[in-house]
């Protein structure tokens, strides 16, 4: 079945911009970037947008639909009632580039700040032995697509431009965890604690549990539950625990 559905589009660039409105043709079983497509395809051929896959595997699609962040890919049109407008704008914590392109670089510069694995000491690559517990818990992390919603929605940046050098958001925060709870990482041997690193450099402290990235995250990734919590727990049974704190208070003399 075919309809006519109203769509308002943000149009602009990083000088200014606004909803530019359009009348579209909805098909059965479409998609919200198939009606992007069709509207640079019959209406507005210089609308800019991101995508790739166009299977939820790429994370480029994202973009805000109705003032939450989706992918464009992955929103059935079928969500919406065929009377609604449709409005679709650019994600709102990062810089616009064009229409419903943005500058994504801050989050590839939080990427960087993570320091990566260290390789336990004296063994080699296919030495390393794990229990299944611990190689199956982090495998959910692993299907970040890096969509950045999750970056995009938390509250702590997406109104909040000052808190952006001093907090690494939901999805560094959960590698960071990831990293901790490795039991073959050997951060520590050359000095670099990893839960005085989510606290000091990538702002864990921030972070008060609202679980809104937990909520757009399209893989389903339990972010807050199964990341952020425990690693706030860890840090914060050591802060508290009266031998570590003796450890740390002898090791400073
Ligand atoms: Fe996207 Fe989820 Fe990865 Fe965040 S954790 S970047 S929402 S896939
Ligand atoms: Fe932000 Fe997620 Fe924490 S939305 S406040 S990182 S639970
Ligand atoms: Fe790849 Fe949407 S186009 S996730």
């Amino acid at each position: 079945m075919t309809h006519t559905a109203h769509f308002k589009v943000w149009r602009g660039d990083a000088t200014g911009g606004g909803l530019a409105d359009y009348e579209v043709e909805v098909n059965e079983g479409e998609v919200v970037l198939d009606i992007i497509h069709r509207l640079q395809a019959t209406r507005a051929p210089d609308l800019a947008v991101r995508w790739n896959c166009k299977a939820g595997k790429c994370g480029s699609c994202s973009a805000e639909i109705n003032g939450r962040p989706r992918l464009l890919c992955m929103t059935r049109m079928s969500v919406f009632d065929p009377a609604e407008t449709v409005t679709v704008t650019p994600l709102r914590a990062f810089p616009v580039v064009r229409d419903l392109v943005t500058d994504v670089s801050f989050n590839y510069a939080k990427a960087r700040d993570v320091p990566a694995f260290v390789p336990p000491p004296g063994l080699k690559p296919g030495e390393y032995r794990m229990a299944q517990e611990d190689v199956n818990r982090p495998q959910e992390f692993r299907k970040c697509i890096e969509c950045f919603l999750c970056q995009d929605v938390c509250h702590v940046v997406r109104d909040h431009e000052e808190n952006k050098p001093a907090f690494a958001g939901p999805r560094f925060l959960m590698r960071v965890a990831e990293l901790d709870m490795h039991p073959l990482d050997a951060a520590a041997e050359t000095g670099l604690d990893r839960k005085t690193a989510a606290q000091r450099d990538h702002g864990l402290g921030y972070c008060n549990i609202t679980k809104c990235c937990t909520e757009v995250c399209p893989e389903s990734i339990k972010i807050t539950d199964n990341a952020l919590i425990p690693m706030k727990e860890r840090v914060a049974d050591r802060r508290y625990d009266p031998l570590v704190w003796l450890g740390s208070k002898i090791r400073r003399r």
